[in-house]
This record gives C-alpha cells, sequence and structure tokens, in this order.
C-alpha cells in the first residue's frame, strides 16, 4: 500500500515571523500538505533557552499561530499544535540525553553562536537544543523535515542519534531526511547576517506597506555603488537577490540591466521590491488581521491539535519505553 510519509516541522514562538521563516521553511510547509501527512508545531521550549517575558509569552504562541494560519496552514488538512501540550517532547528528550555524546552537541554552530550571543545565560537547554528537536520529530516517526539551512545541522545530529538508538535498542526509528525551503538562507537588511528576529534586520510576514519602504529604504545593497550615476553589481546586491523570490523574470531582466548601466538607481530598485513584497503578503496581513479578534478559534484549532499530536506519541512513547526496558 502506498502510505503518505510522514512530515514534522518546527518553529519558535519568539515574536515576529519574518520573510525569511517564510521563504526558507513555512511556505514548503503548505506546499507538502496536500501530499504528506503534516504535522507542526509551535516548538514554546525551544524558546525558553532564551531570555523571554513569561507574561508575554502566551500571546506570542497565539500570535505565531494566527500568522501560521494566515499564511495557509489549514488546520483540517495539517496537524498545528504547540510542543508543550504533548509532554512526551521531554520525555523522549530525557531517554535521547542519555545516548547523545556531549562532543556532539559542542560541535553545533547554533550552539556556539548562540553561546556568545548569550553570554550572560549559557544554560544546559542550549546545549541539549538539538536533542528536544529530535525528540519533536522522533516522537512522530517523521520523515521529511522542513528547514531552512541553518537547521542542517541539527538534522545530521537526529539521524545519527536515530542510528544510535537503533543499533542499541532494535529498529524503531527513521532517519529523517532533510528538506530545503525555497531560499535556504536568506540575509538580513543590513545585507550581512542571516535574517533573524533577534538581529532586527527583518520585514515580517505581516508587516504594513509603508514599514516595508522604509525599511528597504535604508537597506544595505551594492557597497560599491556610492552615486546613482555609478554603474552596479547585482551579483553581489543584496536587494538584488530578495528581487528573486517577489518579482517576475521580466522585471528582474530589467532591474539587472538597469543597474549595470546605471540606468536605474538603488531607490527605483527599491521601490519596485517594495511593491512587490507588499503585493506578495498583502493577503496573508489581511488574513492575519482577521484572525486578531478570533483568539477563541484558535485555542480550539490547536487544542484539537495537540489531541491528534498527543495520540501519536503516546503510542511512540509505549514502544520506546518497552525498547529501553522500563515498561512492566
Ligand atoms: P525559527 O524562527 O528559528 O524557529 O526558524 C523557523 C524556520 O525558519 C526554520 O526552519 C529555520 O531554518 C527557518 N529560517 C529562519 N531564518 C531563516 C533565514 N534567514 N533564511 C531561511 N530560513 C530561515
Ligand atoms: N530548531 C528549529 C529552529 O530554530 C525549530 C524546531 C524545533 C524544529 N523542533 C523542530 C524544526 C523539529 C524542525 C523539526 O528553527
Amino acid at each position: 500500500m502506498d502510505r503518505k510519509k510522514r512530515v514534522f516541522s518546527g518553529i519558535q514562538p519568539t515574536g515576529i515571523i519574518h520573510i525569511g521563516n517564510y521563504l526558507g521553511a513555512i511556505k514548503r510547509w503548505i506546499d507538502l500538505i496536500p501530499k504528506y501527512n503534516c504535522i507542526f508545531s509551535i516548538v514554546d521550549y525551544h524558546a525558553i533557552t532564551v531570555m523571554y517575558d513569561p507574561k508575554e509569552f502566551p500571546n506570542k504562541i497565539l500570535e505565531a499561530a494566527k500568522v501560521l494560519v494566515a499564511s495557509g496552514i489549514d488546520p483540517d488538512k495539517a496537524i498545528l499544535f504547540v510542543q508543550s501540550t504533548v509532554p512526551e517532547h521531554t520525555e523522549l528528550q530525557w531517554i535521547l540525553n542519555s545516548i547523545t555524546p556531549i562532543g556532539d552537541l559542542e560541535r553545533m554552530t547554533q550552539y556556539k553562536d548562540k553561546k556568545q550571543q548569550n553570554a550572560d545565560n549559557i544554560n544546559a537547554g542550549l546545549l541539549t537544543y538539538p536533542i528536544l528537536m529530535a525528540s519533536d520529530i522522533l516522537l512522530y516517526k517523521g520523515e521529511v523535515v522542513p528547514v531552512g539551512e541553518d537547521q542542517k545541522q541539527h538534522l545530521e545530529l537526529t539521524r545519527e542519534i536515530v542510528r544510535r538508538f537503533n543499533k542499541r535498542f532494535g529498529d524503531t526509528f527513521p532517519e529523517p531526511q532533510t528538506l530545503l525551503g525555497v531560499a535556504p538562507r536568506i540575509k538580513g537588511l543590513d545585507g550581512n547576517a542571516k535574517m533573524s528576529k533577534s538581529l532586527n534586520n527583518y520585514i515580517a510576514l505581516v508587516e504594513e506597506k509603508d514599514e516595508i519602504w522604509n525599511k528597504l529604504r535604508v537597506a544595505v545593497t551594492d557597497p560599491a555603488r556610492k552615486r546613482r550615476t555609478d554603474p552596479g553589481n547585482p551579483d553581489i546586491c543584496n536587494i538584488f537577490s530578495f528581487h528573486k523570490y517577489f518579482s517576475s523574470e521580466e522585471e528582474i531582466k530589467k532591474i539587472d540591466n538597469g543597474c549595470r548601466t546605471a540606468e536605474i538607481g538603488c531607490i527605483d530598485c527599491k521601490k519596485i521590491l517594495a511593491e512587490n513584497i507588499n503585493r506578495t503578503i498583502t493577503p496573508i496581513r489581511e488574513r492575519k488581521r482577521e484572525l486578531d479578534s478570533r483568539d477563541n478559534e484558535i485555542r480550539d484549532i490547536l487544542y484539537n491539535g495537540t489531541e491528534k499530536a498527543k495520540s501519536i506519541a503516546e503510542k511512540t512513547m509505549d514502544e520506546v519505553r518497552g525498547k529501553i526496558g522500563v515498561k512492566f
């Protein structure tokens, strides 16, 4: 029988979902829904590894759920739930903690980066973060995991955990496959680092039209192009790279040529981009605005997702407990 494969992915409720998250992951999630059994989680326990405001946190979780639904995650066709509402995630993590060498965790680039960014709060959760991520996926025996490039290394580690577990306790988990997004690594508006919430170099997925322009107006372009009359080089211009995801082929050709010949300036190029980003995200922003007054419906969607996720998670945990010898 041709069984639909299982997809799992997660996003942290850290406030803002930006166009990097959308192009790197969420757009791919939506494409997969018709062909796979999809489970998507708002991973709140991952987000508490950095400083956060517990009073604001419930709103952030709800906000993330609204943006996901507004983007096109249909809760009738995919499971959408909050990680902490299925306690089996942390239970499985404890077990996987015990088969994961610390050295493997210390090698993770994200851990090294976060250690630098959070020098006053280097907690054990930052180190074991990828084991919780492995637990998220394995609890549902996820086979395909759509993520941005920054998560590739964590998925390598997940596969190693699978191999180690299966070898020691018998075949239990499939090795999940990484599926990169449409744009696996979008740079921020500074043209330097990866677009991210913490660096404030993003355009939010529900950004207002004026705000898109305010942000693009000052965004970095080809650094060598100092004057309007200088020819530019689209190959190294960060703004040009955004056009590839939001503008038509015809527009891209025109801009490429116009920039190289100095026929058009950076401001003209940015105006076209602002228009096109706005056109793409307007339907999402409008659906999100409608959902803003429907908190209870969103909560129901999430509770419903919890029930469905829980029934799968409980089965896996029962099997795992048996395999590791803690079932009497
Ligand atoms: P996070 O917000 O860290 O939970 O990330 C959610 C998803 O978005 C993950 O699959 C990330 O890999 C992806 N992602 C985050 N930032 C970017 C970026 N700048 N470019 C592409 N994908 C990204
Ligand atoms: N660590 C991921 C990120 O920061 C989010 C995440 C948590 C995730 N659990 C996951 C992604 C499981 C895919 C599968 O982006």
